[in-house]
């Protein structure tokens, strides 16, 4: 059997994802928009043989076991029986970005899984059917497959929750600057966050008015209207995190430096720039701007107090063979 390797982009949300109707098949609660963030990637060689004794998952060099190992295995073992093979796979996989950077790598990686565990195997499958199966592993993985500007619909069913490509990434120069900030001790990740949404009283009032907030996402993009993105992105991202806050347990992922950004980017907007914010389940700040203006954000971010660097992410292609 062949091996095949495959390249990914991680992505940002722009109206997220945060809470699942069932965890095991990661079918979420809303839809949400995100785009793909250039220049960073996972790139990920799967190679099934015979030989193997058990499925191999090789991350940066280093053998992982365990949890991290499972997850992997959950996915290629669907492929397996997809394609009806039972061997066993090596899976060699490497980020570009750091860990900690304030990048989620799980996205990325299960979409470049995605794509090279099913070619691996022999399956060609086409881009909503690889989107669902990227989403199994992570659902924001789901978004990390198509190009560009992606929507990820909630869907009715596991058949119909994948996500499609709504802009191609030369539609419109957005750039990403991530403000990395001291982060605290190490933080509740996404997949027990998304188990303990349903526990926050806000978190239906978030759900039920989420189709009107993708109207708006989508509608800024295709337009290009900035103004009306940079309010909509804030809003969701503010709102996710009011959820979050009022989970039980709580979840608290703001540090002071990411309020200090939230300050910076409204005053700068204030006073003509087109920069907003939008903050993932940890500390650092994405601030989106127009990619002209990017050089100078950034610079102005890294002399903010408690900003330690800041990563530049232009708008990234579809999941790839490499
Ligand atoms: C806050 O996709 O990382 O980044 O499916 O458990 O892997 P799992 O969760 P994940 O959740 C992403 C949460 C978020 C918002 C988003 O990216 O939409």
């Amino acid at each position: 059997m062949a091996s095949f390797t495959s390249l990914a982009h991680p992505n940002i949300a722009m109206i997220k994802y945060w809470g699942n109707r069932d965890n095991t098949l990661r079918l979420p609660v809303n839809g949400s928009i995100s785009m793909n963030l250039d220049g960073l990637f996972t790139r990920t060689t799967v190679n099934f043989s015979a030989s193997f004794p058990a499925h191999k998952l090789t991350l940066n060099k280093r053998q992982i076991l365990g949890p991290g190992l499972e997850r992997v295995s959950y996915i290629l073992n669907i492929v397996r029986e997809m394609a009806g093979i039972k061997e066993n796979a090596e899976v060699t996989t490497e980020n570009n970005f750091p860990a900690g950077a304030g990048i989620a790598s799980s996205a990325a990686a299960f979409a470049a899984l995605a794509l090279a565990s099913s070619q691996a195997a022999g399956l060609n499958l086409k881009q909503d059917q690889l989107s669902r199966l990227a989403r199994r592993g992570s659902g924001s993985a789901s978004r990390s497959i198509p190009s560009g500007f992606v929507e990820w619909k909630m869907g009715q069913a596991e058949e119909d929750s994948y996500a499609i490509s709504i802009a191609p990434p030369e539609h419109w120069d957005l750039t990403d600057c991530v403000a990395v900030v001291n982060a605290g001790h190490k933080k509740t990740g996404s997949t027990e966050g998304h188990a303990l949404a349903g526990t926050s009283p806000l978190q239906n009032a978030r759900v039920q008015d989420t189709a009107r907030r993708l109207d708006i996402c989508r509608q800024a993009i295709l337009q290009k209207d900035f103004d009306a993105l940079a309010h909509i992105i804030e809003l969701d991202s503010d709102i996710m995190h009011s959820v979050m806050m009022t989970s039980n347990p709580p979840l608290m992922y703001w540090q002071p430096a990411t309020l200090r950004v939230f300050q910076a980017v409204r005053e700068w907007r204030a006073s003509g720039l087109p920069v907003a914010y939008t903050v993932d389940a940890g500390a650092n700040v994405h601030v989106i701007t127009l990619r002209e203006q990017s050089k100078m954000i950034s610079k102005k971010l890294n002399e903010l107090p408690g900003v330690k660097n800041v990563l530049t992410a232009n708008v990234g292609g579809a999941a790839r063979a490499a």
